[in-house]
């Protein structure tokens, strides 16, 4: 039985990730079989929110920037000063979708220890491993020992994030169709953007939700005309759009003046909006697919308001839900970790040598 450790980095956005896990695998009838569970030995995060907040948003170049600085800090915590990158057998980048500037700093820091210590390589699309991060499951009560569930497929991924809105259909682990999607603004970012226009700070979507849960707790009602839409309820597609939204959001803000109380019942009824469209799109996909599951992930996968009505629908309707813990809803560096340890067990190739250095940064990546 051979002990296997793999490093994941993670560097799409804002936030600069680095996990390590270490899983078994053993030789059976001259096949490699590997453990059903892996061991996180390390899981660390650090965040620039406080760095991107005067911006509103996330700043490019300031996320590459931090990535450098913050890349060999996080590998020195994982690793110690001594050489034990002799201990790592795979590495698991991410190579998109997300910021051009970012991801390539991720993937430079791979390809120089892939070179130095001739360490295989996994390509890793970010997406895949919001989807991974609802599939893992603690096995003890520390947290630190996970398996991946099969979720029963037929399944569809409901994908949100701030940069995505998506509806995936997965008939097989690592087989995907793209069924729906947001026409302009991602969810994430319409809730950045209102939260910006209401003077919360970014990241919105936690602020908004903090100030709507206030909202849901006042007894008086929301004035008529602080009614929003719920864009392309009716559409006969599976398709999106937040931008609509917003904008009555922004309108409405410029044109009422809002009490304290009057501003949680409106992030209230926004939370509501973007709730309704995404629990309607998402019952259909489930419907017209003949699904038996759905998995739910991306940073707005965190939203308590989303989660408790997600899971009321599949409930009523028999669906088996796969939610990722809340604190590994948003980026991180495990859930890369765990959709290359899927595909190490699964048999998928690592690249080497020439292959590795043909990664390149793919910011419009399609699952
Ligand atoms: O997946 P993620 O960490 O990064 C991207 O891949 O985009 O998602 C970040 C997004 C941000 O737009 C943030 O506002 C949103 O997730 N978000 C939330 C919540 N927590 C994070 N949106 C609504 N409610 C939340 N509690
Ligand atoms: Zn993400």
């Amino acid at each position: 039985m051979q002990k296997i450790r793999l490093l994941a980095i993670e560097t799409s956005c804002d936030e600069t990730g680095i996990a390590i896990i270490e899983f078994e695998k053993k030789i059976v009838k001259k096949q490699e079989v590997i453990s059903k569970e892996f061991k996180v030995i390390k899981n660390l995060l650090i965040s620039q929110i406080d760095i991107h907040k005067d911006y509103g948003g996330v700043y490019p170049n300031l996320a590459k920037r931090e990535h450098i600085k913050n890349i060999p800090i996080l590998l020195e915590q994982a690793l110690g000063k001594d050489d034990n990158f002799k201990n790592i057998n795979y590495i698991a980048v991410t190579y998109g979708p997300g910021l051009s500037p970012a991801l390539w700093t991720g993937i430079e820091a791979a390809k120089t220890i892939s070179k130095e210590y001739n360490i295989p390589v996994l390509p890793i699309n970010h997406m895949e491993g919001h989807i991974f991060s609802s599939l893992l499951t603690a096995k003890n009560k520390k947290g630190d020992i996970y398996e991946i569930i099969t979720p029963s497929l037929p399944s569809i991924a409901l994908l949100i994030s701030g940069g995505h809105t998506e509806l995936i259909y997965m008939n097989n682990f690592f087989k995907y169709k793209k069924v729906g999607h947001t026409l302009d603004d991602a969810v994430g970012e319409a809730f950045d953007k209102v939260a910006r226009s209401i003077g919360l700070s970014y990241p919105g979507g936690p602020e908004i939700s903090k100030k709507a849960e206030s909202g849901r707790r006042e007894i008086v009602a929301l004035r008529e005309e602080l009614r929003l839409p719920r864009p392309m309820l009716h559409s006969k597609d599976l398709n999106f759009s937040f931008s609509g939204l917003k904008t009555s959001v922004i309108n409405k803000i410029e044109k009422y003046k809002l009490t304290e109380e009057e501003k949680n019942l409106f992030c209230m009824e926004f939370e509501n909006a973007v709730t309704d469209v995404l629990i309607k799109k998402t019952r259909e996909a489930l419907y017209l697919y003949n699904c038996n599951s759905l998995i739910v992930g991306g940073g707005v996968s965190a939203n308590n308001h989303i989660r408790k009505s997600l899971t009321e629908m599949c409930k009523n309707d028999d669906i088996d839900i796969y939610l990722s813990d809340k604190k590994n809803s948003t980026d991180n560096a495990l859930m890369i970790a765990a959709i290359a340890f899927a595909k190490v067990s699964n048999s998928h190739p690592a690249l080497t040598g020439e292959k590795v250095e043909d990664i390149k940064a793919e910011p419009n990546l399609k699952l």
